[in-house]
């Protein structure tokens, strides 16, 4: 059996930035990843990390305050205003952190990082790296950790969190490369695995991102918090889903409709295309509808204007997905658009420390919910969520660790997860399957992409609901076609299938329960926020009689909820 003090699972920016702080606090820590986490989905963050460095001064001051409020009015007043304090404080620390680890930032004529504006913010505060933000985060942060020594286990799958007593023993993990599946005892988890959104049939998201290591905390007695609020971007490609940065819009670039008007003017006269992401996407959706869009249903987002030199420099990636997958320089055409699935609000419940309710278990990023998003995250919010609450939990698992009389052993919970788990595998690996686990994933992401997106109804909710009890009751008949141990992704994707699943029943649950609209829960028959009702966290709790809802208050310390108007 493999053992370590503290195992963080997710090599991404919120498992490194974990990892990092245990291991200077003197930790035996290993990282245990899906994937090389130079493969992690954070490579994918275009766009940038918000920070209120007031760097552009020609255009005002700024101020943490004002990245407080900017993002808790983002949030539709959903997120806890002392977390959200908390994150935009600490931003301008953990940026020039990454600053001096050296982040290839962007920068000023005078040498200072530069800003740009992004959607939602009053200020141009988003620090970026052209246009590969998360890529160059994930180099430092990598390096890093090889500097510290931190072990990672490249390509093993989490199975499940082993509990006893109530607090959390470790987990068992499958490596992929040669199907051997082991128990690693732990005295604290850190989670850092990222959102679900590949739950959704068209996403921005890595084919990773199912949100596996959700459903275990889930399964282990975490509640899931807000997981209703699902971000769409506004600008996505047809078809593959890859994501066109908000940076394309935040250098200038307009939307148009086959009118050839930048309609935002309609939606959001003040910021336009720099309204939040759940404003613009609920415009450009509503643009098609009513027929305004181009064919194939898609709304044109123009970038011309900027000039191939300016593409060249800040939007290089862009321009390179352009000419990849489109064929075409968008120095030379419009870029065709929709509104993709693009991040997860809520997630495993912690506070401002990425603890859960349950000992031992910690989580940061965007498998987490602080909550600091709400009902909407701004754009550049994200990478700055990984970076802070991956130290503070780093941190807080540490202390946790070091504060235990004696740790825990948990050996007999191990082994019996270990053998649960094996059999689990070699149940699916030998039996002769009813159905096929690509038929029910396939089902479940247009479900879910077409019923519980980004207008919401009741009739729809409902019958997304039942159409997932539907799936998850055929799930125990799926089984795997190919029966080899190594590098069985068919293995691999008909678990996860399983945690999608229940995550999509929290989802759904949450959507048809909360009677108001909200941020990206957009109601047709609720379609104001209703303060009096429903300004509180929805908490799903994993029972065997099947989930339990209940509601938290929102936190609320300097900012009243006043109507959002952009
Ligand atoms: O549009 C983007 O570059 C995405 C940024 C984000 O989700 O924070």
């Amino acid at each position: 059996m493999k053992k370590h003090q503290i195992l963080v699972i997710g090599g991404g920016l919120a498992g490194l930035r974990a990892a990092i702080e245990a291991k200077e606090r003197g930790l035996d820590v290993a990282v245990l990843s899906l994937v090389y986490p130079m493969r992690s989905h954070s490579v994918a963050a275009q766009g940038g990390i918000n920070v209120a460095l007031g760097n552009r001064r020609d255009v005002g001051e700024d101020n943490p305050e004002k990245h407080s409020f900017d993002t808790v009015k983002g949030s539709d007043y959903l997120a806890d205003q002392d977390a959200v304090e908390t994150m935009c404080q600490e931003a301008p620390t953990r940026t020039y952190e990454l600053n001096h680890w050296g982040t290839p930032f962007s920068r000023m004529p005078d040498g200072r990082l530069d800003q740009r504006p992004f959607g939602g913010a009053d200020f141009p505060r988003t620090c970026y790296a052209a246009d590969r933000t998360g890529h160059a985060l994930m180099h430092t942060l990598y390096e890093q950790s090889v500097k510290r020594g931190i072990l990672v286990y490249n390509e093993w799958a989490a199975l499940s969190l082993v509990m006893a007593d109530g607090r959390c023993r470790g987990a068992v993990a499958l490596d992929i490369a040669t199907g051997a599946i082991e128990a690693f005892a732990a005295d604290a988890v850190v989670l850092g695995t990222g959102g679900v959104g590949r739950i959704y049939s068209l996403s921005t998201n890595a084919h990773i991102n199912t949100g596996y290591a959700m459903a275990m905390a889930y399964w282990a007695g975490v509640p899931i918090k807000d997981l209703e609020f699902i971000q769409f971007h506004p600008t996505a490609l047809p078809g593959t889903g890859i994501l066109i940065t908000e940076g394309a819009r935040g250098e200038g670039g307009y939307l148009l409709n086959n009118k050839n008007e930048r309609f935002m003017r309609d939606y959001a006269p003040t910021k336009m295309e720099l309204a939040p992401r759940d404003i613009v996407s609920r415009s450009i959706r509503t643009e098609i509808d009513l027929g305004r869009g181009f064919e194939p249903g898609v709304v044109h987002l123009d970038i011309r204007h900027l000039g191939k030199e300016r593409i060249m420099e800040v939007l290089p990636g862009i321009r390179e997905i352009c000419l990849k997958f489109l064929g075409f320089d968008p120095a030379d055409q419009p870029i065709p658009i929709v509104p993709g699935q693009h991040y997860t609000m809520g997630g495993i419940d912690t506070d401002v420390w990425g603890a859960t309710p349950v000992p031992g278990i910690f989580a940061a990023g965007e498998c987490a919910c602080v909550s600091v998003h709400g009902g909407n995250r701004l754009g550049g919010n994200s990478l700055l969520d990984t970076v802070v609450f991956g130290q503070r939990s780093g941190q807080r698992a540490a202390d946790y660790v070091l504060g235990l009389e004696a740790p825990p052993h948990g050996q007999a919970a191990l082994q019996s997860a270990l053998k649960q788990e094996q059999e689990r595998v070699a149940g699916l690996l030998s039996r002769d399957r009813t159905h096929l686990p690509a038929a029910i994933r396939e089902k479940l992401g247009q479900t879910m992409f077409d019923q519980v997106g980004i207008f919401r109804e009741p009739k729809p909710l409902q019958g997304a609901l039942d159409t997932i009890h539907q799936l998850q009751k055929e799930y125990p008949g799926v089984g795997v076609g190919g029966k080899s141990r190594r590098f069985n992704l068919d293995l691999l994707r008909t678990l996860e299938l399983r945690g999608m699943l229940d995550l999509a029943e929290v989802i759904t649950l949450g959507a048809l329960a909360r009677q108001e609209s909200r941020g990206s829960h957009f109601r047709r028959d609720f379609p104001e926020r209703n303060d009096r009702d429903w300004l509180k966290h929805t908490l799903v709790t994993y029972s065997a009689r099947g989930p339990q809802v209940s509601y938290r208050p929102v936190v609320v310390t300097k900012w009243q909820p006043q109507e959002r108007k952009y």
